[in-house]
């Protein structure tokens, strides 16, 4: 297989190491993605039903399209709307765009943080599961802030501190290392919202749990998705039966009928950048 090029900033600077390797790994994962992306999917549907009415012919940005799963939900939903799927990975818009029903979408590599675009483009930009992979959400609201035209809409779902609580416990049956990403509050991410220069129109927070047979078949599922993400350690563990069993150990007070849950706390928000009068 060719190396998967970097990522570029917007000024064809390459990315910094930590965002190459998430470009990588989501890259690696994009022909397994979608068969594993039941969590996404269900959390897509719920931001998709903030998305407001638009102009026939809007111009719109899905942020982190992935494999172009929710670009695809953005043209049937607008069909004759302008749409660009951005990411910041290679290998997930070479998926995206092999989609025939995505053969008139506009498609951009770059940074959420460093958006590759100018003033007030667009009346739409949708963003499902992705800006939690950004460093500073008060820069993503700025980005957005920036390449939105007066009176557009953001629509967006992300992940809030407690997401995965119980796998971060099962953990600690094996060692004190970090093998979870840990996210900003809801409320941390409210004061992050309420100082941007966006309006509010609804920010909320629901927990989606999804239950596996097994530690491993989280595992299998995670790793598909390209989020097995976070440190080397974790997919160091991962090859290590006696960690597995130590993991199965750690879950247990938190096994139920359905089988081990995986939770997560997941924010919806739909925001407005004000019109200019
Ligand atoms: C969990 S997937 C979600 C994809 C899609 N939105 C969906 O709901 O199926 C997250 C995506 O965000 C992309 N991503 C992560 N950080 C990013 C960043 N800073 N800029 C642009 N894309 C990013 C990843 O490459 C990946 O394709």
């Amino acid at each position: 297989m060719p190396p998967i090029p970097a990522a570029l900033d917007r000024n064809g600077t390459p990315l910094r190491q930590d965002k190459r390797r998430i470009a990588e790994t989501f890259g690696k994962a994009a022909t397994t993605y979608d068969a594993a992306a039941s969590l996404q999917q269900l959390v897509a549907a719920r931001a998709r039903l903030g998305l407001p009415e638009l102009d026939l012919q809007a111009s719109i940005l899905d942020m982190g399209c992935g494999t172009g799963n929710e670009t695809r939900a953005l043209v049937e939903r607008y069909p004759e709307a302008d749409i660009t799927g951005l990411d910041l990975s290679q290998g997930m818009l070479d998926f995206a765009s092999q989609n025939p029903f995505l053969s008139n979408c506009h498609w951009a590599i770059g940074d959420i943080e460093e958006l590759p675009f100018n003033e007030e483009q667009f009346d739409l930009v949708f963003s499902s599961l992705a800006i939690q992979w950004c460093e500073c959400l008060s820069e993503v609201m700025a980005q957005v802030h920036r390449v939105l035209k007066p009176g557009g809409w953001f629509v967006f779902s992300t992940l809030a501190a407690g997401s995965l609580h119980e796998l971060n416990a099962a953990w600690k049956s094996v060692d004190d290392k970090p093998h979870v990403n840990s996210y900003e509050s809801l409320s941390r991410q409210k004061q992050r919202v309420a100082s941007s220069d966006l309006s509010i129109s609804s920010l909320r927070q629901q927990t989606e749990t999804l239950y596996y047979p097994s530690v491993t078949h989280l595992f299998k599922e995670m790793k598909a998705l390209g989020v097995n993400t976070v440190t080397e350690t974790q997919q160091k563990g991962l090859a290590g039966k006696s960690t597995i069993r130590k993991l199965t150990e750690g879950y247990k007070p938190f096994v139920t009928e359905k089988g081990l849950p995986a939770s997560y706390q997941v924010i919806y928000g739909v925001l407005r950048k004000p019109s200019a009068f």
